[in-house]
């Protein structure tokens, strides 16, 4: 390898196929924490070395080791999970996590706090039930992700089948997981194309995410991801082909204009039989021209912004055999979830329920780890988590649809009725995420009950609004998708955006900066009295403030960072 390649390149190349020193790391009882390559190298494995942010201080004075611990990041394909898979989930974060469960807005299950002596029982609890945390983070592709719309049987049931096709062609070969943490036999290393025909011994340049979408929903964020597959539906609602989009993704850095959040274009349609190779293809293209010397600069969208879509198509085609058609037309209406009941085949329902932000726990005000058990100890159907950080309870018989839904109302898993709660999502932020500069999940809440005050006096109670916040630029909850986008500055300090479109279409713009709780409040009150008094019939928030002249439209890439700020002199002559 040149000198040029970044140090996680190298950590990569010398650790035997992800093997690293993660063994001897997890024997070592003297610290709660793994060496500084094997942090690297975990992630592939599907977890993250963290330590409780909130003890930190407290700790450094009493001269103790930060609280160690790690967080895990389970593999589920289209987000289905049978009950007893449900089950075992709930009983992990009970015994050996913090007694919680966060559903993610890319539509796992994430377990937070795992001591490193706990984590081999926990990954074999997790296989015993036919799950795995395989390349659930790292520079690989990611849990697939799949529309879980249950109202459209047939064509989920399609694009949930070739999810999981595609997670499965995609995972990484390596033996290094059974090895470590299933206590497999040690399988001796071999030739690159034996061990990892698709990634080679250094993997992907960067993290690769690939969902499938059922329009008119656009749920998965299509847009928000390196590889998306749009189902082309015929009369009878049968998956006719798919749309495939490519160089979607949010991250960036703050104060570097050359990182940009991306919306991903459209490069041409498939049949249903080509759609692995194409995956295939776009993966081993992005393996070979991706960045490898400036990790800010490695993921597939600035692949296709340097070397051009048409150039990028061509060799797709080329190694995938197969000639992509124009795309075909498609209308998406949302990015949120249908709560509540709908009917489904055979009889049976569907409900889909409130998770705020995918935080599950059992307060003292509502059980809802204690219910959902409750519900998958008696359930047949499955459990499909959305990726608004929600959950489906599907495929539920008659008789059981009054207990389970009074069940779901006595723990608070029914959605409410503002428009703005409805379609909020928070990362995880404060206190486990090492990377966040402000608080998210825990302070989203309580901004929305004081937004929600302003939006009644205006009459916009129970408008859609879609509202989303990070602790930091890199975007985990897709803020520059959102209508109303906070991004973590520093302490109780925001980036507030405005102005993306709210089928998932469009990005946001930069409206005002590092502003706290009561800023953000007055920032956004006239705009809502804005929208109330003079939006046409129809007309999405998002949609308004770019129109009524408060932020300039977004087009794709680089444009994200120009035009920034308040358009005062149009917002003000309203
Ligand atoms: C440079 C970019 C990024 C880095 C370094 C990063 C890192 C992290 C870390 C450390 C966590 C764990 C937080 C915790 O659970 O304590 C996390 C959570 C998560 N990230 Fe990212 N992330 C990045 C961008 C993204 C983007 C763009 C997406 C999705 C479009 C995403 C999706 C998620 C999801 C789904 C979670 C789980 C928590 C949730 O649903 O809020 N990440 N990320
Ligand atoms: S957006 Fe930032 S703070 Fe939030 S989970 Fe992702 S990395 Fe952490």
């Amino acid at each position: 390898m040149t000198d040029e390649v970044s140090r996680n390149e190298r950590i990569k190349e010398a650790s035997d196929y992800l093997r690293g020193t993660l063994a001897e790391g997890l024997r070592a009882e003297i610290t709660g924490a793994i060496v500084e390559d094997d942090q690297q190298l975990v992630k592939f494995h599907g977890m993250y070395l963290q330590d409780d942010r909130d003890l930190r201080s407290e700790r450094t004075r009493k001269k103790m080791e930060k609280a160690f611990a790690f967080m895990i990041r389970v593999r589920i394909s289209g987000g289905v999970l049978s009950p007893v898979q449900w089950l075992t989930l709930d009983q992990i974060a009970r015994d050996y996590g913090n007694g919680s469960m966060k559903l993610t807005t890319r539509q796992t299950v994430q377990l937070h706090g795992i001591i490193k002596s706990n984590l081999k029982a926990t990954l074999k609890s997790i296989d015993a039930v036919l799950l795995n945390s395989i390349a659930a983070c790292g520079d690989v592709n990611r849990n697939v992700m799949c529309n879980p719309n249950p109202s459209q049987s047939r064509a989920h049931a399609t694009a949930l089948e070739l999810a999981r096709t595609i997670s499965d062609h995609l995972t990484p070969r390596t033996p290094a997981y059974r090895e470590i943490w299933l206590d497999g036999e040690r399988i001796a290393g071999g030739e690159d194309e034996v061990v990892e025909p698709i990634y080679g011994k250094t993997y992907l340049p960067r993290k690769f995410k690939i969902v499938m979408a059922v329009p008119p929903s656009n749920d998965v964020d299509v847009f928000a991801h390196d590889l998306g597959f749009i189902a082309i539906l015929d009369e009878a609602g049968d998956v006719s082909g798919w749309n495939v989009t490519v160089g979607g993704g949010m991250g960036m850095t703050q104060g570097e204009p050359d990182t940009y959040p991306r919306t991903a274009d459209l490069m041409g349609f498939c049949t249903t039989r080509d759609v692995v190779a194409i995956a295939e293809a776009v993966v081993t293209v992005q393996r070979d021209w991706g960045d490898r010397a400036n990790r800010k600069h490695a993921r597939l969208k600035y692949t296709i912004e340097d070397r051009g879509l048409d150039a990028f198509r061509a060799e797709v085609e080329r190694r995938a055999g197969v000639l992509l058609s124009p795309a075909k037309p498609f209308q998406f209406t949302s990015t949120g979830d249908r709560y509540g009941w709908s009917a489904g085949e055979n009889g049976r329902s569907h409900l889909t329920l409130f998770v705020e932000n995918g935080r599950l726990l059992d307060s003292d005000g509502a059980k809802q780890m204690s219910a959902l058990r409750q519900i998958a100890q008696s359930h047949d159907g499955d459990f499909r988590i959305t990726p608004n950080q929600h959950l489906i309870v599907a495929n539920i018989p008659t008789e059981k649809q009054k207990e389970i839904h009074w069940l779901a109302a006595e723990s608070g898993l029914l959605a409410p009725w503002s428009g703005l709660r409805r379609n909020a999502m928070a990362c995880v932020a404060l206190p486990t995420c090492g990377l966040a500069l402000a608080e998210s999940e825990r302070y989203l809440p309580g901004l929305v009950t004081a937004l929600d005050e302003r939006l009644a006096a205006h009459g916009l109670s129970a408008d859609d609004i879609v509202i989303r916040m990070t602790g930091c630029p890199n975007g985990c909850a897709r803020p520059y998708l959102a209508e109303i986008g906070l991004v973590g500055k520093g302490q109780g300090r925001y980036n507030l955006y405005l102005g993306a479109a709210f089928d998932g279409s469009r990005l946001s713009k930069l409206y005002a900066e590092d502003i706290e709780h009561a800023a953000i409040i007055a920032t956004l009150d006239p705009i809502f009295a804005a929208y109330a008094a003079a939006r046409q019939k129809g007309e999405r928030f998002g949609d308004f403030t770019i129109r009524a002249g408060f932020v300039a439209a977004t087009g794709n890439g680089r444009d994200f960072h120009a035009n920034v700020g308040a358009q005062s002199g149009r917002a003000a002559a309203r």
